[in-house]
C-alpha cells in the first residue's frame, strides 16, 4: 500500500491486518517508539480539524517521527496566491516522506496521489471521502461486537457526511449488513451510493421517521449536518436530536457512535452513558492513525509494495 484515498481501496484482509496493529499498539504502545524514527510527515490542512490532525500528529509523535505542518493551507500557504494543489504537492514531497491531506474537494486526495512520489493519505476530501475516520470507526465497533450481520441505523447528514460515505464503504467489506438511513428528504444517501450498496450485499431500508429504526440496532451513528457544504435551499432544515429520552427505548447493546465535532445532535445527557462511545472513537484515532503510517511506511518504503 503506498497511498489511502479512499476505503474503496482496501480489502478485507488489509483492514484486519491494520486492526491487528493498531491493537497491538494500543497494548503496548511502547514497543513502536522508534517505528517512524527518522521519518518526516507532513500535515497540509486546507479545512479546520481538531481531531484528525492533532491526533495524527499525536500519533507520529508516538511513533518517534517528525512533523511539519500547516493548520490552514487555505489561507497560510501559497494556494493563496494561487498555486494548484498538484504543484503544492510536487514540493512538500521533497520535504516529507508522507503526506496527510485534508482538503475542500471531493477529488483532491486522488489528484495529490497521482502526482506525489511519496504516500499521500486523505484526512478529509470535501463531501467526499474520509477513509481514515472510517477506519477508527469501524476499530471501535469491533471492540464491541463481531461486525458480521450487525444493523446499524445512520443519520443525520447523509448526503454530504463523507465519514458515512467511508464508513459504508468498509461496511460493505463484512457479511450480512443492514444500515437504516435515517435522514430529512433532502439529505438522503446519495444513488450513486445507495447503489454501490446494493450491489455490494448490503441492505438499506431508507427511513424518514425515527421511530422506524428497530430497537434492536447494534449501533446508531449520528452526525453532524456538514452546514459549510449545503446549499441554500437546503439550510435551516429540522434537526433530529438524540438525547436520553428518545434514546431510551434501545437495547442495553446499542452503542452510540459520532465522528465528533457535534453541534447538538446528540443532547449531552447522553455523555455519561457507557453506550456512548464517540470520546472513544476519537481517542481509538490516534491508534489506527498510527497503524496505518507503520503498514505504509513498511510497504512502501521496506517491502516495495
Ligand atoms: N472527525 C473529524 O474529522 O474531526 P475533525 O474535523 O476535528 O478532524
Amino acid at each position: 500500500m503506498k497511498d489511502f484515498v479512499s476505503t474503496k481501496d482496501i480489502s478485507r484482509v488489509e483492514l484486519e491486518e491494520l486492526f491487528a496493529i493498531a491493537k497491538d499498539i494500543k497494548k503496548n504502545g511502547c514497543e513502536f517508539k522508534e517505528a517512524l524514527k527518522g521519518f518526516i510527515v507532513a500535515t497540509l490542512f486546507y479545512e479546520p480539524s481538531t481531531r484528525t490532525r492533532l491526533s495524527f500528529e499525536s500519533a507520529v509523535l508516538r511513533l518517534g517521527g517528525s512533523l511539519i505542518s500547516t493548520e490552514n493551507a487555505k489561507e497560510n500557504a501559497s494556494a493563496k496566491k494561487g498555486e494548484s494543489l498538484e504543484d503544492t504537492i510536487k514540493i512538500i514531497e521533497g520535504y516529507a516522506d508522507m503526506i496527510i491531506l485534508r482538503h475542500n474537494e471531493n477529488d483532491s486526495s486522488l489528484r495529490a496521489s497521482k502526482v506525489s512520489k511519496v504516500p499521500i493519505i486523505n484526512a478529509g476530501a470535501g463531501g467526499g471521502e474520509h477513509p481514515t475516520q472510517a477506519l477508527l470507526d469501524v476499530f471501535t465497533m469491533q471492540e464491541k461486537k463481531n461486525i458480521d450481520g450487525i444493523k446499524i441505523a445512520i443519520m443525520g447528514d447523509l448526503k454530504y457526511g463523507r465519514t458515512v460515505h467511508s464508513l459504508l464503504n468498509l461496511l460493505s467489506l463484512y457479511k450480512n449488513i443492514v444500515v437504516y438511513g435515517f435522514a430529512v428528504k433532502s439529505l438522503e444517501l446519495p444513488k450513486n451510493y445507495k447503489d454501490i450498496l446494493i450491489s455490494k450485499g448490503i441492505t438499506y431500508i431508507e427511513c424518514h421517521e425515527f421511530d422506524e429504526i428497530p430497537n434492536n440496532v447494534d449501533f446508531i451513528y449520528q452526525t453532524r449536518v456538514q452546514e459549510e457544504r449545503l446549499e441554500e435551499k437546503e439550510k435551516h432544515l429540522s434537526k433530529f436530536i438524540l438525547n436520553k429520552d428518545n434514546f431510551s427505548r434501545f437495547s442495553d447493546s446499542t452503542y452510540i457512535l459520532h465522528p465528533l465535532p457535534r453541534v447538538d445532535e446528540i443532547s449531552t445527557d447522553l455523555d455519561g452513558d457507557k453506550r456512548a462511545l464517540y470520546f472513544t472513537q476519537a481517542h481509538n484515532g490516534v491508534y489506527i492513525r498510527q497503524a496505518l503510517m507503520y503498514k505504509i511506511k513498511k510497504d512502501f518504503y521496506e517491502n516495495n509494495i
